[in-house]
């Protein structure tokens, strides 16, 4: 090697040295976020906690007006005839100033292998145009089902990133599966 190319060599390495310390200073994620969810039995809830927790967000439940029956086998018709209906349940609650935050994690419980329909109202109650919408989902053994196209529909001018599923209540392993998911999906 002469002495020009050390000299480069060494160069490279200092730039190197140099936009790696940078990148470290920064702020993981300068965005702004909520997590939005809707829980039946309780599951959803654990996660978007979880998901909080890790993220820094703000946390918002999206409850229905009526709430569905506490009895399992009434809840499955009570959700099945919304859906095929298309209902949109009014909600408790609107999210106060929703146009602060970049990011919505959106979280809700796999219901007929899609959304439950007071998700469809939540989406549709809000601007969410240049919004990054996140979804998870809790699930009996259907994953994310067709919900996220049906979150795609509703929320067109939005952003969709790849959703976690999450068996019930995600058990011992639910804060590891979340950490690999938010590195994967850059948040
Ligand atoms: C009305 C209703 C419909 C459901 N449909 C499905 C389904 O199609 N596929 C599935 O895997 N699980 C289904 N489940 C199971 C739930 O997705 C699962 O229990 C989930 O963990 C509940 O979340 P939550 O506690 O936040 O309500 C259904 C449960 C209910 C109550």
């Amino acid at each position: 090697m002469n002495f020009s190319l050390i000299t480069l060599f060494l160069a490279a390495i200092i730039l190197a040295a140099a936009s790696a310390s940078n990148a470290s200073d920064e702020p993981p994620s300068a965005k702004k976020i909520l997590v939005a969810y809707f829980s039946w039995s309780g599951n959803t809830r654990g996660i978007a906690k979880e998901i909080q927790k890790k993220t820094g967000g703000d946390i918002f439940e999206i409850e229905p007006v009526k709430a569905y029956s506490k009895n399992y086998n009434e809840c499955l018709d009570q959700a099945q005839k919304d859906q095929r209906l298309q209902a949109r349940p009014e909600l408790k609650n609107l999210v106060d100033d929703i146009s602060k935050y970049d990011v919505i994690f959106l979280g809700y419980p796999n219901w007929w292998a899609s959304i439950p329909m007071p998700i469809a109202s939540f989406l549709e109650g809000y601007d969410l145009s240049g919004k990054t919408i996140v979804p998870f989902c809790s699930h009996g053994g259907g994953r994310l089902g067709q919900s996220v196209s049906a979150i795609a529909k509703l929320a067109p001018r939005s952003t969709i990133l790849d959703g976690l599923s999450v068996h019930y209540d995600g058990g011992s392993s639910l804060g590891n599966d979340i950490d690999s998911w938010l590195r994967k999906i850059g948040l």
